[in-house]
């Protein structure tokens, strides 16, 4: 079975993004779909967040959003309910968004990570898986 991830990015994160596109479209186990931007110009932030919160939704899939440091994006990501985007920036902080934050948009700075860096983040976040239990009845909180 494929895993879909949707990706998006504004221009901040523009060369992060197709630095990840090049390498997991290269995997077999994933399927990409790229939202853009799909250049380096100017583009904002919230309307890239809204076009891949939707499509995540719609078809219960993840995202990766990237912008200039992965918080513009991710706040306007988790303003659509059942969104829970997490801005990550080490190994721990990408599986404990799996593991107690199931994170369905893992978000990323193109100002602030490396595209080598980003590739072991998003590799973690897949790679774990999320815990339940307590953090089920927690998450289930977040759009109460
Ligand atoms: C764009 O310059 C920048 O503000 C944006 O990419 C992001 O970092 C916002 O949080």
């Amino acid at each position: 079975m494929t895993i879909q991830i949707i990706l998006g990015s504004d221009h901040g994160g523009y060369e992060l993004k197709e630095g990840l596109i090049e390498t997991l479209s290269q995997n077999k186990a994933l399927s990409i779909d790229d939202m853009g931007t799909f250049s380096s110009e100017s583009v904002d932030y919230p309307d890239i967040a809204d076009i891949v919160a939707q499509k995540v939704l719609a078809e219960n899939v993840i995202g990766i959003l990237c912008c200039g440091t992965g918080i513009g994006i991710s706040i306007r990501a988790n303003r659509h309910k059942g969104i829970r985007a997490a801005v990550v920036f080490n190994k721990f902080t990408a599986e404990m968004a799996k593991k107690h934050n199931n994170a369905n948009i893992l978000c990323l700075g193109g100002r602030t990570t490396s595209t080598e860096h980003a590739l072991e983040y998003v590799n973690t976040w897949l790679k774990n898986d999320f815990e339940g239990d307590r953090h089920l009845r927690r998450i289930k909180k977040l759009d109460a």
